[in-house]
């Protein structure tokens, strides 16, 4: 039985490496993953939901749209401008169509057509230099429809007129959302798929038919990965079939339920790692954490969803200005979509100014697309470090407690030689460091210190593993065979 070395586990993986011949773990640099769509970098713009909820209108949505164009925002990268749900009054029984809410979104019938048609509106975002998106799920019905506390903004008349979402019409859905109505950006919910149980209160009311649950996010067993895995792909392959110059993004939200961690790189372009984000810092903590480990499931085209920004809301609003830093910096560090959940019209400048941090937008846009890796965790402090394109790189030091912590940062932390110097900008205060081996630096209760670093490569003809995570999958292209497992019989 062959045993892998100390020095192959820690996945070094040289140049020299492929001179000696056929390597069984040798990286191929290759993703067998998703590549459809446009997300060779995460999508950045904005979302209706977190500031809107389902009681989202055509002027809200197009006053966020304008202060992304007229503050700049736009030409540093946001340009989709995500309706959520709420946008649908219900499912025409005579073809199955898709009916809008037109007294919310006027625009729709402004050419007097009897049925109404987003396309004046994606026309309109686009004539901007934005991109449209809009929002679905994979069930008869939508969370709202679950959850929604009144019935003001759900879907209107007989149980089959509020069946809007995709079962049993995904083709047809498809089409009107891409061919028709021009939209470029779908997001497929699944509340549809687990939340209309013979037990749940909208099928006992009588609301809604019952679809018997295929997924559960507290049970795996409960759950038919098969088939959530085969509604994903139909959906994605109408996308592409209506979609065919690829121009798209096709956005997962099951959080994390069917273990879609593990499996949703092969099939869009984002994937929501865990249950909705909420203004809290608490909360901020656990959708992170859903996503921080998980370096090796994002890569160019398809990415880690930790959810939407909450910046401009409760912990991370104007008066909290280190925790909606921090919230901008790690997800950025996270290369999360970066989907901007606040009413722009209202945002004050001082919130303006951090989602608009070039630098730090430039980390979540590198081109490389390696998601940060951990490289110190206790307690309180992560220590997270990025690989750029350029060979800088990006570090985070993120005090996650309510004390202040003085770090010591170590240049090999960064995969940096210990007796050269490294030069850090911080990318908040632009103020330049000069270190060589470590510095120590002091870290306010729940701040994020983000910087750009460079130094002096500590393996010099080669990259770690972690340097890479966005371009090796080991998991399936790297390994020929699992030499070394407990339990191998070779
Ligand atoms: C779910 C999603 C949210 C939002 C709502 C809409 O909760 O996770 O992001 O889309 O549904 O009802």
């Amino acid at each position: 039985m062959k045993r892998m070395t100390a020095a192959a586990c820690a996945a070094v993986l040289t140049t020299a490496a492929y001179a000696q011949g056929p390597d069984p773990l040798a990286p191929t640099g290759r993703w067998t993953a998703y590549t459809a769509g446009r997300a060779a970098t995460p999508p950045m713009g904005w979302n209706s939901w977190n500031a809107f909820a389902s009681a989202v209108d055509e002027e809200k949505v197009m006053g966020s749209a304008k202060r992304i164009v007229d503050s700049g925002l736009a030409r540093k990268g946001y340009r989709y401008i995500n309706l959520d749900d709420g946008w649908a009054a219900g499912r025409r029984e005579s073809d199955a169509h898709l009916m809008i809410r037109a007294d919310k979104f006027p625009s729709t019938i402004a050419r007097k057509q009897k049925t109404p048609s987003f396309r004046p509106y994606t026309d309109r975002l686009h004539a901007m230099g934005l991109k449209a998106g809009i929002y679905s799920d994979m069930g008869r019905n939508t969370c709202a429809q679950a959850w929604s506390a009144t019935d003001t903004d759900l879907p209107k008349g007989s149980v089959a007129e509020r069946e809007v979402g995709l079962h049993d019409h995904i083709e047809q859905d498809i089409a009107l959302y891409f061919r028709e109505w021009g939209f470029d950006y779908l997001k497929v919910d699944g509340c549809g798929l687990r939340d209309f149980g013979p037990n749940s209160p909208k099928v006992k009311a009588g609301q809604a038919r019952e679809l018997p649950p295929i997924m559960d996010l507290g049970a795996i067993s409960r759950t038919d990965v098969p088939a959530v895995q085969d509604l994903f792909r139909r959906v994605g392959a109408a996308i592409e079939r209506s979609r065919p110059d690829g121009d798209f993004i096709y956005s997962l939200c099951i959080w994390g339920a069917a273990n879609v961690r593990a499996w949703a790189k092969d099939f869009g372009n984002t994937s929501r790692t865990s249950d909705d984000i909420s203004p809290a810092w608490g909360r901020l903590l656990v959708n992170y954490d859903s996503a921080v480990h998980r370096a090796l499931y994002a890569h160019p085209g398809s990415w880690n969803d930790p959810d939407m920004l909450h910046i401009g809301a409760g912990d991370f609003d104007a008066d909290h200005l280190t925790e909606a830093r921090s919230h901008f910096a790690l997800w950025a560090m996270l290369n999360a979509p970066l989907l901007i959940g606040t009413d722009l019209r209202k945002t004050p400048d001082a919130l303006m100014e951090i989602l608009g941090n070039a630098d730090i937008i430039a980390l979540d846009q590198d081109a490389a697309g390696n998601q940060a890796t951990v490289v110190y965790d206790s307690s309180d402090l992560h220590i997270l470090v990025k690989t750029l394109s350029n060979g800088d790189k990006a570090v985070a030091i993120f005090n996650r407690g309510s004390g202040a912590m003085d770090v010591s940062l170590q240049a090999t932390q960064l995969k940096y030689r210990a007796d050269a110097p490294v030069e850090m900008t911080d990318l908040w205060t632009k103020k330049q460091i000069s270190f060589t081996k470590d510095t120590n630096l002091r870290v306010a209760p729940r701040e994020t210190l983000i910087f750009r670093a460079r130094g002096t490569r500590a393996l010099a003809d080669g990259f770690y593993l972690s340097e890479q995570p966005g371009k090796v999958n080991p998991a399936v292209d790297g390994v020929a065979r699992p030499f070394g497992l407990i339990g191998a019989t070779e």
